[in-house]
């Protein structure tokens, strides 16, 4: 077990049979707060993802920095890693939109998660670019899961979501 579960909080067992993960990456806290709402309703158990390497406290310089991580296919080291990811059913993987779809971290996470025959639902917050072109990016870093519909919350509306993320969880089939 390598430095695993620091950032897991909260293990209850799943609704039903399945056992479910909420994975979220946030730097400013709206997909926290969604990733929060999400795993009252599922359980599960939540994880958040952490890269080594902070990402800098202003808005520009993250956007310098996220694009650089894009145009490089970098995959920065993260914190921690779930244990036992491959006794998940569902994994619900949490992340605001970045030029148009997943941060970096989010990447490093998919691409070391063996995601073979799991349902993967992504939902993320997003300035007005809403999904993007994340849920593509995750589908091919995912090729042997179920990638569901994905939910897209504005960053200014995460507060008063509870309703939207209600309905997505519903349509979805992941919640009753
Ligand atoms: C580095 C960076 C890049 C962003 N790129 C986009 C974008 O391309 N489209 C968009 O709609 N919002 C973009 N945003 C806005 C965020 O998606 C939005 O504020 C989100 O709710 C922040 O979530 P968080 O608080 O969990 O970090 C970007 C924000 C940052 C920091």
């Amino acid at each position: 077990m390598k430095n695993m579960l620091t950032s897991e909080v909260q293990a209850q067992p799943a609704s039903g049979t399945r056992r479910i993960l909420v994975a979220y990456f946030s730097w400013s806290g709206n997909t926290r707060e969604i990733a929060n709402q999400i795993h009252k309703i599922v359980s599960g158990n939540l994880f958040e993802i952490v890269s080594v390497d902070k990402y800098p406290s202003d808005y520009d310089e993250t956007v310098k920095q996220a694009r650089k991580e894009l145009e490089t296919g970098c995959r920065p080291q993260l914190v921690s890693e779930v244990e036992d990811i491959e006794s998940y059913d569902v994994v619900f993987i949490g992340y605001p939109n970045w030029c148009e779809t997943i941060p970096a971290p989010v990447a490093s996470f998919l691409s070391k998660c063996d995601s073979t025959g799991k349902t993967i639902a992504p939902f993320c917050t997003h300035g007005g670019d809403r999904l993007g072109r994340s849920v593509e990016d995750i589908a091919k870093l995912c090729q042997r899961s179920t990638v569901l519909e994905g939910l897209a919350v504005r960053g200014s509306e995460v507060r008063n979501a509870q309703g939207k993320v209600s309905e997505w969880l519903r349509k979805t089939g992941v919640a009753e």
